[in-house]
């Protein structure tokens, strides 16, 4: 494909993608295709001879709507409320495609300069926007660096505080058997075990700490008996895995008095605020991060989720590099170079499990830079708005209980009543939502109570939206508990 080719197909692209955005409220939220439909669509085989000429994109578009298009649940339909948000915006579009465009493969420093520099300036500006200490920064002990998830950060986080834990030994002996334990809650996500397995402890080294049964946040005496217990049987506590925003309710852990703990401990803090960290662009909102500046040893944020940045896009910061760093620093000949060897830059393949890296800093820095402080804060806000006025229908309606604390923009509610029953209408409710096309709601279950989960943080989401969703949660509601 020439510049010329590649110039004309990609008007075309970027033509279909404006449009597609401009006619999503057309598609069923939800894709209603069978199991194996699309592949159906598709041809079995790899076309022998290539399909260079004129009309390609035409071609490639057609299949797209007519082969791929059904298959699409679309998370950035305005109805969208189920699990969380997957923000795609312009700007982050086109960071994207210059990413593309540029091809880099950023592993080191010298690989791309500007591939590390950008990111470091871009992760010091989001440090800046959520209120992180200065420390966190770029040129202090700490840094921030863009992995793929949250779930690669956690991984990342727990490789770093073994390394810790053992005074350097698990990244040459490995970890044993036994010998470590990580501590999240019954409610924290999933990606802490996932972790735990991948380094090699294991789901047995993972404590589930219980939850405070209103609001859904870590116990901390619980966890103070956990780590003693630990310690009492020559287990060394590795790390906390604390939640800023867990995924079922968006509960908070108590970052500041687990910090206290974790420090008398000398446990490695982790504070997973995947959905919820980007929040605390808004002042009014950066409490949900309090003690995490003084306590964590480290922290991540999904801008992928709520922050308008495509995916994939996790921002990862620790406070002090040294052990992230000499968990997973391995220096082949062939990556050698002067400017690792001057120790003067960052290379940041020694910042996650992997080698090569993309050039994602392009589209958070169009991000910030389109928005501003100013229009993050009012993406945020709005959303947060609209959740608490849905909220507040919910609660005057006897029909329904919201069964958790709403403080962003995820709300929890089920059918009122505790019982087998309630929890059978809630879930009929759920699964005539979703057939019906015109929204998309997830459920979780909360104190084991089957609850639907409506969270509001699309880029397209108006109160209009919100609106009408309650009125076809009203209207599934009169059909299924008069019948
Ligand atoms: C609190 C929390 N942690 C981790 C994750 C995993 O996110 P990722 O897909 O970025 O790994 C999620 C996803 O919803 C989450 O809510």
């Amino acid at each position: 494909m020439s510049p010329d080719e590649f110039r004309a197909a990609g008007r075309e692209v970027v033509e279909w993608v404006a449009s597609y955005l401009e006619r999503i409220e057309t598609f069923p939220v939800l894709s209603r295709v069978a199991p194996g439909d699309i592949r159906r669509r598709l041809p079995a085989h790899p076309p022998q001879s290539g399909e260079a000429s004129d009309g390609f994109a035409s071609r490639l578009l057609a299949d797209v709507d007519g082969a791929v298009l059904p298959g699409i649940t679309h998370w950035q339909h305005p109805s969208f409320f189920g699990y969380f948000p997957a923000n795609a915006s312009g700007p982050a579009m086109l960071g994207d495609l210059l990413a593309s465009g540029l091809g880099v493969q950023g592993m080191s420093w010298i690989t791309s300069p500007a591939c590390t520099e950008l990111e470091q300036v871009v992760v010091d500006w989001l440090a800046d926007l959520l209120g992180l200490p200065a420390g966190w920064h770029a040129d202090g002990p700490g840094g921030g660096v863009i992995q793929d998830t949250a779930s690669t950060a956690t991984f990342t986080a727990v490789l770093a505080a073994l390394h810790r834990a053992s005074d350097g030994r698990t990244a040459t002996e490995g970890v044993g058997s036994g010998r470590y334990a990580v501590y999240t809650s019954i409610e924290a996500h999933s990606a802490g075990i996932k972790a735990a397995r991948m380094a090699g402890l294991g789901s047995a080294a993972v404590r589930q700490i219980e939850v405070d049964a209103k609001d859904f946040a870590m116990s901390v005496p619980a966890l103070a008996q956990a780590l003693a217990a630990d310690r009492a049987a020559d287990v060394t506590p590795a790390i906390i895995i604390a939640t800023v925003g867990t995924t079922s309710t968006t509960a908070i852990d108590p970052i500041r008095a687990i910090g206290t703990l974790a420090r008398e401990h000398g446990v490695w803090l982790h504070v997973d605020a995947a959905y919820a960290g980007v929040a605390a662009v808004c002042p009014e909102l950066r409490w949900i991060l309090d003690g995490v500046g003084e306590f964590a040893d480290s922290m991540c944020t999904n801008p992928h989720k709520w922050l308008l940045t495509n995916f994939d896009c996790d921002v990862f910061w620790v406070a002090d590099r040294t052990a992230l760093t000499g968990a997973l620093s391995v220096l082949p000949e062939f990556l050698r170079n002067a400017a690792t060897d001057s120790g003067a830059v960052v290379d940041y393949r020694d910042w996650h499990p992997q080698l090569g890296r993309r050039f994602r800093a392009l589209k958070l820095w169009a991000v910030l830079r389109w928005y501003g402080a100013d229009g993050l804060q009012a993406h945020i806000r709005r959303h947060v708005e609209l959740a608490q006025a849905f909220a507040s229908w919910v609660r005057d309606d006897a029909r329904f209980v919201l069964v958790a604390p709403h403080p962003l923009s995820l709300v929890c509610f089920r059918v009122a009543g505790d019982d087998d029953a309630a929890d059978r209408l809630t879930s009929a409710l759920l699964d005539a939502l979703n057939a019906g096309g015109r929204l998309f709601v997830t459920h979780t279950r909360v104190g084991g109570r089957m609850t639907i989960r409506l969270a509001i943080g699309g880029l397209l989401t108006t109160g209009q939206h919100v609106r009408d969703a309650w009125r076809d949660i009203q209207e599934a509601a009169d059909s299924i508990l008069t019948a």
